[in-house]
This record gives structure tokens, sequence and C-alpha cells, in this order.
């Protein structure tokens, strides 16, 4: 290369105007998306390119010439058809295969991660945190932690959208789905509903709010006197009478329904045939439509509770049951008593401890340095964090 082309080159890089070509990536997970986008468009710019070139080259060399022109017959090549056959066929293959696993990355959820459940409706996204907390439009979490959220809605079909995660999930009806992300930057993160849902679709938005662990911690100090999920769950079980017939503690004989001690995570049999794995969609049918799935052995006696608990109060029942023989429950007594100090939130069922980090608050990889200003303590901690520095 001569020496002005190289000078050339390092003038056109050399200017460092940031064009806002996509949003912050602010996830573990954005630059896998933007690098699969990146390529897409280089193959379509590369075709579009060749296309369009081609295109001219042909129409100027193969145009007709004398206006008795007749062209030469074709009788075709089978070189030329396996060539255009197969490498768009591998091309394609690459897209598909990159594809495929950038979404079981974004997918599949990870065991061990902080717990958030979400309910959508008309026209707001509310959020509670296992430790009891509860906002609406607004998620805060900790940097640098795997959140998972569970979903539902008690409408309609929304979708929630961080773009600065480059993560996206329906919230359907009847249904949980699940979606999680680690934040990798403090911030504050718009957060959308990407799916049409009536008059004020539009504004059915909020905000991520990625605070440093500390921070985080103190803002969830903020909450004091909130109780957890779990806790919450349990006084809805005694309230609405689930204990006459559901025995709780390890101890316990099957009463008129089965026994929920470390139910949650296993096999159940079912009358008829087969069996069902006790998870979060299957608690949920069995609270509003019992004999969907009747345990084997057990009589279809069990009123269905729709209309008589929300989709907030389901979440809380099956935070509450999922706690009932988890090791972590037992040992730390951190999820199924309130306000227990823990910050961490108890993990999903049936994951060992050791089959993944142990920590869901610990990055996966060292962050690159980006101290942004804590955010400001809600109201009602401010006092609590004076306290500590005093001492
Ligand atoms: Cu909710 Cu659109």
């Amino acid at each position: 290369m001569s020496l002005t082309g190289a000078m050339l080159l390092t003038q056109v890089s050399v200017p460092q105007v940031s064009v806002p070509f996509s949003p912050e990536q602010a996830s573990t997970f954005a630059p896998h998306v933007d690098a699969l986008y990146a390529y897409l468009l280089l193959i379509t710019i590369f075709f579009s390119t060749l296309i369009t070139l081609l295109l001219v080259v042909f129409a100027v060399k193969y145009r007709r010439r004398q206006p008795d022109e007749v062209p030469r017959p074709i009788s075709g090549s089978m070189v030329l058809e396996l060539t255009w056959t197969i490498v768009p066929l591998l091309i394609a293959m690459t897209i598909f295969v990159w594809g495929a696993s950038t979404y079981f990355k974004a997918y599949r959820v990870p065991h061990q991660a902080m717990e958030v459940y979400v309910v959508a409706k008309q026209w707001m996204w509310k959020f509670q945190h296992q430790t009891g907390q509860r906002e609406i439009n607004e998620l805060h979490v900790p940097v640098g932690a795997r959140v998972k959220l569970t979903m539902t809605t008690e409408d309609v079909i929304h979708s929630l959208y961080v773009p600065a995660f480059r993560i996206k999930q329906d919230v359907v009806p009847g249904r949980y789905t699940q979606l999680w992300f680690e934040a990798t930057k403090t911030g504050s993160y718009y957060l959308f509903c990407a799916e049409y849902c009536g008059t004020n679709h539009s504004g059915m938005g909020g905000h991520v709010i990625v605070m440093e662990p500390t921070a985080y911690e103190q803002w969830l100090a903020g909450g004091a006197g909130a109780e957890s999920a779990a806790a919450q769950g349990q006084k809805l079980f005694q309230e609405r009478g689930c204990a006459s017939c559901h025995q709780t503690d390890p101890a316990g004989q099957q009463g008129r329904g089965p026994t929920l001690y470390g139910l949650f995570g296993k096999q159940q049999a079912i009358e008829g045939d087969g069996t069902v794995a006790v998870d979060e969609s299957y608690i949920r049918e069995s609270i509003l439509d019992p004999q969907a799935k009747l345990a084997l052995g057990f009589q279809p006696i069990m009123p269905t509770f729709r209309n008589q608990v929300n989709e907030e109060q389901i979440l809380q029942l099956i935070a509450y049951i999922r706690s009932l023989g988890q090791p972590q429950g037992g040992e730390s007594g951190g999820t199924a008593q309130g306000g227990g100090g823990t910050t961490t939130g108890p993990t999903t069922g049936g994951a060992s401890p050791t089959t993944e980090r142990s920590n869901p608050l610990a990055p996966t990889s060292p962050r690159q340095g980006n101290p942004s200003p804590q955010l400001p303590p809600r109201v009602g901690q401010g006092g609590a964090a004076n306290a500590n520095r005093r001492q």
C-alpha cells in the first residue's frame, strides 16, 4: 500500500464521531446480539453491492448491439447451479447456527439467579422482588447479577422489552414466561411494552435502574418492613384455608390434598396417566383449575380459586410453596421468613448450588470501569444510611 493510501486510511478512521446506530450495550447479552446483527448487515451490504454492480456490468456487456441480434441459446451449467445453491446454503447456515446459539443464551434461564416476579396489566408493569419490595414501572437491580424475570399478565398480551439489554419477551395471559439478563453497567435504561395492547400501549413503559450492589442493598433496606414474597404467600395460604387440606411441614401426613413440603421441582403422578413437573405453571393451574391435572390418589374436591386470587397473589403462593423444603429455606431461614436479611433472594427450585455459581450477585466477568454516580437513596432509607455513616 502506498504511503498516501495508508495516510488516507488513518485519516478516515481518526474522527470518533459516535452515531447512535444502536442503543447502549448494558448487558452481557448485548454484544452477542450486536455482533450477529453486524454480521447480517455485512452480508447484506456485500450482496447488495455485488448484485448492483453485476446488474450494471451485465446491462452494458450484454446489451443488444444490432436491431436483428438474436442471443445464443444457453443450455445451462451444472457447476454454476451447484455453486449458487451451495454457497448461499452455507452462508445461511452460519446465520442459523449463530442465531440459534444466541437465542439459547437469551432464553435458557440460569438456575441460580435473583428472581423477580412481573405482572403486566393495561397499562403498567408491576415488579415484585423475592424480598417483598414492589415497584411499578421501575425495576431496581444490582449490576453484575443475573436477574430472572417470571412474568405473566392480568389481561392481554404485553411484551417486555429493554433495548439496552437486547432482551424482549412476550407476556401472555394464563402462562408464565421467563427472561433473564445480567446488567453490566449502572444507569437507568428504558423499558418498553413491545406488543400493541390498547389505548395507552405507547405509555406503558418505565425504567430498569441498575445500581452498584451496595447501593442496591441500601435500596432494598429502604423497603424494610416489607415481607418477602414467600411470607406474603404463607399468609394467603392460611387466610384462604389451604392449610386445612395441604400439609406444609416435613413430618406432615398426606391430608385431603397432597403435602406441599419439598414438592416444587418434583415430578407428580397424575390421575389418568403420566406425570407432570411441579413448576410455576402447574401450581398456578392447580389453584385456578384444580381438576385439570389431579394428583394421583386424591379426590377432586378442591374448589377453584379463580377470581379469588389475582396474578400477584398466585405468584406469592408459588413463592411460598417453592420455599417449602428448599435447602436454603431451612438452613439460612432467609426465604420463608420475611425480613431475614437476605438480599440475594432465593434461587429457583431444583438446582444444586454447585451446578452453577452459588452467588448470583457475583459478576460472571470483571466489569469495565464505569463508576457511574450512585443513585440517590429512596425516601425512608436516608435515615438508616446516615446512621451507618456515623458509626
Ligand atoms: Cu402493554 Cu403494549
